[in-house]
């Protein structure tokens, strides 16, 4: 390793170790080895590398029974908004409990939002009432979900309200959306705006046209963005076939998810978590003023037939919406909007669920929502939900047969995701210490199953794995589960993961590697009534996962994916795919940038300086101070360099940005050969047998040290004060698009100081990502 951290170093730098060391270092370390062998009697040298049982074996034969149907039929049995619904939280414990997992049911206080009261009217131009919008889903006999006891068509945070006004429509109320319409002279302030779904995520389509002066919104689901899967092309809805249902209403959360000057999770509590007796804040920079409502296609016909004719027609904003010209408005008639919601700091409930594993500073954690907008909720959350408790059974069993565990595994039954990422946030953000100490991945589900084509969103370090374990199962339709992923994305091609769910607060504000996963709607699959009462278990059984065999393949992928990260010795991250994404991620950007700005001159921008802040906030994150010190004694450096990028006096942007590539590729390089040497200790671990005493001992540490190294290496990529005008989020590889939410964006920095055209901050952010990526770098050379 390249050793070069500030102060105190040049002292050891190429010190030989004379003989009085090294006989310390051998009492030192056998007396470590004895505390060791007391502490795990049962992990004796003589064992290590021997199989015992065949654990992977244990947990797919407990897989063969599939218990997911019932899960997902408790589950989706009863209405479970945020913070309702307590005896589902017992439940749920009492399950791991079953299964041998040491819980805790953790509550927050949060701020959420009930529904109260809604109306929507349709005013002529005398204010005479032409229509007044039922805002209710149909009952459906078939499906007893629909028949009582729904939860009614609401948005979480939506501002209670009673307005009046003339209305446009927006198409999908992105910003450009809102720039073609200044464009063509439409202005939307002191209107109601009406938008369809889709492109980005709701919160940001409100905040949007709020910020514009908008003083209510209307989001309706467009057939036009049903793949063609519409009754105008023949497809009977549900019940009968599998078009959407045409009374179905999309509800959800229009908190700012991701946006500028937001944060998810408790809005009152940004960047802290939300216990009791905590200062709040105004929630007023995460969630919007204006009444919004959301309703079905069928009942919002009436309003927009009302514009045709009337504004501009705008290329793209076109939908399939029967009878609609898709003119912008404004509208010669008027809505009036009303909503009301009690607005409540509550209690919602996590549980988890523990089994402690022998290397408990090495945590996995497999983390699901629990809380529904609807009283079904079969995909969003109980796919999920059903196949995290699939997958505890299994590890129950595991841990029945005898099996003991390398790393500790965690799960976590997370409420209020839907409202804004609140129980994951809010624990995320209590336990930031704790976590980023000791969390090696975060494993995330959501929607499980929702169709039946695959998808994964990872951090990097995790698609060498992620591939592998896929190779070991097979596709209900054939070939095996990485068969149909390559097929169906072009190759080995997992994204980066944006927001949207419980993983945010892992990744984007703890650099904890994570990824998500779940099966899809893909071509020829049913609509799947996302937030709708027609996500019900009748939908599941009958349209979406018939025999409940996609619950089941999820379950078997994400215990062996557990299994691989807790059981193997070095663990199991690729670095070097990491690298390469990077490389990818900055060539990309590179292609964006103004071509005026390369021959300017950076070296006046401050460049390059030092941050003690920075650099302590990082070593904070990234060092253990109690296995490092072992780990030098044991003659492995640990550096904390860090690099400045070389300045020379009148350096352009263009030499600035060659040399951060030359960083990149020098970790490329570095990685490539640390990923060699964790297949190369692990291979050694597997036949220590074979080793002499002293090199087992050299080998335990040397792999403690990789694994170290493994473990922190994502957090080296966070930045103290975090994204321009979003702190909360602090990866400067990974964060959500601030237009889309949804969406992740990559080198966030560089993005958007280029979508911004600003040419300092910009190259301030090269500064960053050339320090960081220097920096750990040196910190992986051998
Ligand atoms: C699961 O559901 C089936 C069918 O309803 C039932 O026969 C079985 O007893 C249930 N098993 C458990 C463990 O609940
Ligand atoms: C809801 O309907 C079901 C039958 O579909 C019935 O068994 C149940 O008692 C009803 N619940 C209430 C509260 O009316
Ligand atoms: C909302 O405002 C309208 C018109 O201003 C009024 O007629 C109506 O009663 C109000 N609704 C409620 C529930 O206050
Ligand atoms: C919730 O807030 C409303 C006002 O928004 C208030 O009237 C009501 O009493 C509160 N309910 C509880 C349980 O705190
Ligand atoms: C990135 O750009 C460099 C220089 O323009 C090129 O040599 C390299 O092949 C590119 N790498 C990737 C992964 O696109
Ligand atoms: C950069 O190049 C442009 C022409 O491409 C030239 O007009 C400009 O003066 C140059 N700026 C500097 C700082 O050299
Ligand atoms: C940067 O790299 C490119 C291609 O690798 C080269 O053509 C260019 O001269 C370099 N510019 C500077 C300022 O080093
Ligand atoms: C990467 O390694 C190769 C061979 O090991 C070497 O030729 C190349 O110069 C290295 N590149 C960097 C940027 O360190």
């Amino acid at each position: 390793m390249n050793e070069k951290p500030a102060g105190e170093r040049k002292e050891r730098v190429g010190k030989k170790w004379d003989y009085r060391s090294i006989t310390l270092t051998t009492v030192a370390s056998f007396a470590l080895l004895c505390i060791y062998y007391l502490r795990f009697p049962n992990l004796s040298f003589a064992d290590y590398g021997e199989k015992l049982l065949d654990p992977e074996a244990i947990l797919l034969q407990s897989l063969e029974v599939n218990l997911a149907a019932n899960w997902s039929k408790k589950y989706s049995a009863e209405a479970h908004l945020a913070g309702t619904n307590y005896p589902l939280v017992e439940w749920t414990e009492e399950k791991f409990k079953e299964y041998g997992f040491d819980t805790t049911i953790d509550p927050y206080e949060i701020l959420v939002s009930y529904p109260k009261d809604h109306d929507l009217k349709l005013l002529d131009s005398k204010g005479k009432v032409v229509y007044q919008a039922p805002l209710q889903e149909d009952v459906i006999d078939e499906d007893p979900t629909t028949h009582n006891d729904t939860v009614p068509t609401f948005l979480g945070y939506a501002a209670s309200g009673n307005v009046t006004g003339n209305y446009v429509y927006a198409n999908y109320g992105t910003r450009e959306d809102f720039e073609k319409l200044a464009n063509e002279g439409i202005d939307v302030k002191g209107h109601i705006v009406v938008v369809r779904y889709g492109k980005i995520f709701r919160g940001l389509k409100v905040k949007f046209a709020q910020d514009l002066g908008a003083i209510g919104v209307l989001i309706y689901s467009d057939p036009g963005d049903d793949y063609g899967l519409t009754p105008a092309n023949g497809y009977e809805q549900y019940p009968k076939g599998p078009a959407r249902q045409e009374s179905s209403v999309q509800r959800g959360s229009v908190q700012f998810l991701g946006g500028e000057g937001s944060a998810p999770g408790d809005p009152t509590t940004p960047g802290y978590a939300s216990k009791p007796g905590v200062h709040r804040e105004d929630p007023h920079t995460s969630i919007g003023r204006i009444p919004v409502l959301p309703i079905s296609y069928r009942e919002v016909k009436p309003i927009l037939h009302k514009l045709n004719g009337h504004g501009a027609k705008i290329a793209g904003f076109e939908g399939e919406l029967e009878g609609f010209d898709y003119s912008t408005g404004p509208s010669k008639f008027e809505l009036n909007l009303y909503n009301e919601q009690d607005f409540n700091i509550t209690t919602l409930w996590n549980v988890y669920g523990e089994i402690e594993g022998e290397k408990s500073n090495e945590v996995i954690i497999l983390g699901n929502h629990r809380d529904a907008w609807i009283k079904g909720g079969a995909g969003d959350p109980n796919s999920g939900s059903s196949t995290l408790l699939e997958v505890a059974r299994a590890l129950g069993d595991l841990k029945k047969a005898g099996h003991k565990f390398k790393r500790t595994i965690i799960l976590h039954s997370y409420d209020g995701e839907e409202y804004g990422l609140l129980g994951s946030t809010e624990q995320g953000e209590y336990f930031a210490k704790k976590y980023q100490r000791e969390v090696v991945a975060y494993l995330n589900l959501d929607v499980s199953v929702s169709g039946k084509n695959f998808n994964l969103e990872s951090s990097p370090v995790l698609n060498e794995l992620l591939f592998d374990v896929a190779k070991k199962l097979e596709y209900p339709k054939g070939g095996s589960l990485y068969d149909h992923y390559v097929e169906n994305h072009g190759g080995e091609k997992i994204r980066t993961l944006g927001s949207g769910s419980d993983y945010t607060v892992y990744l984007e504000h703890l650099g904890i590697p994570s990824v998500d996963m779940g099966f899809g709607g893909g071509k020829g699959d049913p609509i799947y009534h996302y937030h709708s009462n027609y996500d019900s278990y009748h939908w599941m059984e009958k349209f979406g996962d018939e025999g409940f065999v996609y619950h089941n393949l999820c379950a078997k992928y994400l215990g062996l994916l557990a299994l691989a990260l807790s059981e193997k010795e070095v663990i199991y991250f690729n670095l070097n795919s990491y690298a390469s994404g990077l490389i990818e991620y900055y060539n990309k950007t590179l292609e964006k940038i103004p071509t005026g700005w390369l021959n300017q001159s950076v070296s006046s921008l401050g460049l390059g300086k030092f941050d003690l802040d920075e650099y302590k906030f990082i070593k904070e994150v990234t060092m253990n101070r109690y296995v490092e010190p072992m780990c030098r004694m044991m003659q492995m450096r640990i550096t904390s360099g860090c690099e400045d990028p070389e300045t020379d006096s009148d350096q352009s942007l263009e030499g600035l940005l060659n040399h951060t590539y030359h960083q990149l590729k020098f970790l490329s390089n570095s990685t490539k050969g640390f990923d060699l040497a964790s297949k190369d200790l692990q291979f050694r671990f597997e036949t220590i047998k074979d080793l002499p005493f002293w090199q087992r001992i050299k080998l335990h540490f040397r792999i403690k040290h990789q694994n170290l190294a493994l473990k922190y290496f994502e957090r080296n990529f966070l930045h103290l004060k975090g994204l321009h005008k979003r702190p909360w989020f602090k990866h400067i590889v990974f964060a959500s698009g601030r237009f889309t939410g949804y969406a992740g964006q990559n080198l966030p920095g560089l993005n958007e100081a280029i979508e911004d055209a600003d040419f300092e901050r910009f190259v301030e952010w090269v500064g960053i990502l050339n320090r960081k990526v220097s920096r750990v770098a040196n910190r992986l050379l051998h």
